[in-house]
């Protein structure tokens, strides 16, 4: 019969993998605690219109990517493909400001898009998302920044790139938006079909585009540095004081403008060669418009989010170093001796050591085989005889040393301190 495999794009995160993961998101909530911030789990399922309004209409997002379906036939819903309107939801269906504006918030999971599968690129893959929200002042925008570096320096991560931009704010961005409207309208022969569209609905997007012949226009094309007000510029050069204050080294690209509309003022993105055309690890900004275009008040927010799949596949430590192996194997000869061991093993699982045995009944050879197999530290030996004699053998597999222990009342906590004491 032919098997049935996974979707296109959406992978499976095998026994082998999940210790690495499970480190990452430790050393996340480690990192993030740290500098004040709580997790908050939110749905993976939305609207469709809570998307349309914070990513924009126009983004590849919202126009090509998302995975939406009606629901009985009326309401249309979408598999959220980022977390950031899902936490600003959440953040005003629950009145989360009336107590306090101030809200630093952090949730990790899968996310939904759907792009051309490739290295890196996954449609269903996940990040660790984090929101501030509540301040516009610039030492709030170096703080996550200092956040996110500090976290990947904990995972000890080299060969990054952090990159900084600034998109101005409603003030300053039209003005920006039309000089840019000019100059790609005189080029229209030179653009992709999707960037002719693009100049009409969102000008800026056409910085997004990922054809060779609409980056050398856009090479040309004047930049928001020009056009960016005063506000924004003093904004701008006090997050690079305090960057420059924490040592953290930058980059400034003024061609970074994200691929979501509700930014503005400060955006950042870290990036990294090891990757191929997948470069970005991690990517944020500013969006002190959205809670409001949301149905919320007016308080600005700043945040970012880690592809996880990325940031794993460049740990040079691998996985090995993050499965958990069994403390103990326990290679038991006759009925007599299974029985025993089955209890043994059980109550020491109870009791916090990863306990292993096997239940088919096999040679002592194939048993001690599997107990390497398993990486297993210690093996404990019940022959027929040593159950007869009441005493088992405590072998350590790595330094090749045994004692014999009395299959008596204590036996349970002397194994523990064995185990714990190594
Ligand atoms: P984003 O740049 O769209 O931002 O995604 C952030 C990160 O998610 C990327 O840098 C990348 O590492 C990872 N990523 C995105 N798409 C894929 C994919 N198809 N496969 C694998 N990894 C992917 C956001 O999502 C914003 N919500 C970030 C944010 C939070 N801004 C403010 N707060």
């Amino acid at each position: 019969m032919e098997t049935i495999t996974s979707v296109r794009g959406f992978k499976d995160i095998l026994p082998s993998e999940t210790g690495i993961w499970h480190y990452v998101e430790g050393i996340a909530h480690e990192t993030f605690t740290d500098f004040g911030f709580r997790d908050i789990l939110v749905p993976i399922l939305e609207k469709t219109e809570l998307f349309k309004r914070s990513i924009g209409e126009s983004t590849d997002i919202v126009e090509k990517e998302m995975y939406s379906f009606l629901d009985r036939g009326d309401e249309s819903l979408t598999l959220r493909p980022e977390a950031t309107a899902s936490v600003i939801r959440a953040y005003i269906e629950h009145a989360m400001y009336a107590a306090d504006p101030v809200a630093k918030l952090f949730t990790i999971g899968p996310m939904f898009r759907r792009e051309r599968p490739q290295k890196g690129r996954y449609r269903q893959f996940h990040q660790i998302n984090v929101e501030s929200l509540g301040l516009d002042d610039p030492r709030i925008d170096a703080e996550v920044i200092l956040m996110l570096m500090q976290f990947l320096k904990r995972l000890e991560l080299s060969n990054l790139r952090l990159e900084i931009n600034s998109l101005g704010c409603n003030a300053c961005r039209p003005g920006f938006r039309d000089a840019l409207y000019t100059f790609l309208k005189d080029k229209v022969d030179e653009l992709c079909g999707d960037c002719r569209r693009r100049i009409l609905t969102n000008p800026l997007r056409v910085f997004d585009c990922k054809i060779e012949s609409c980056h050398q226009v856009i090479d040309q094309a004047p930049r928001l540095s020009f056009f960016i007000c005063e506000e924004c510029k003093e904004h701008f050069e006090k997050l690079k004081g305090f960057l420059n204050n924490f040592e953290i080294s930058y980059k400034i690209n003024d061609k970074m403008v994200r691929g979501l509309d509700y930014y503005t003022r400060t955006t950042f993105e870290v990036v990294t060669d090891l990757l191929g055309a997948q470069n970005a690890v991690a990517g944020g900004g500013r969006y002190d418009g959205l809670i409001k275009d949301l149905g919320g008040p007016d308080i600005p927010g700043i945040g970012f989010a880690i592809g996880m799949e990325r940031l794993i596949s460049m740990m040079s430590a691998g996985n090995e170093k993050f499965v958990v192996y069994p403390d103990l194997f326990i290679a038991a000869l006759g009925q007599l001796a299974e029985s025993r061991s089955f209890e043994l093993c059980n109550r020491l699982r109870m009791k916090g050591v990863r306990t292993e045995m096997d239940y088919a009944g096999k040679s002592l050879k194939s048993q001690m085989k599997r107990a390497d197999k398993l990486k297993c530290r210690y093996t404990l030996i019940i022959g027929s005889q040593e159950i007869l004699e009441r005493k088992a053998e405590l072998r350590d597999m790595k330094n090749k040393t045994q004692v014999t222990l009395m299959l008596d009342d204590q036996i349970e906590e002397k194994i523990i301190k064995t185990v714990k004491e190594r």
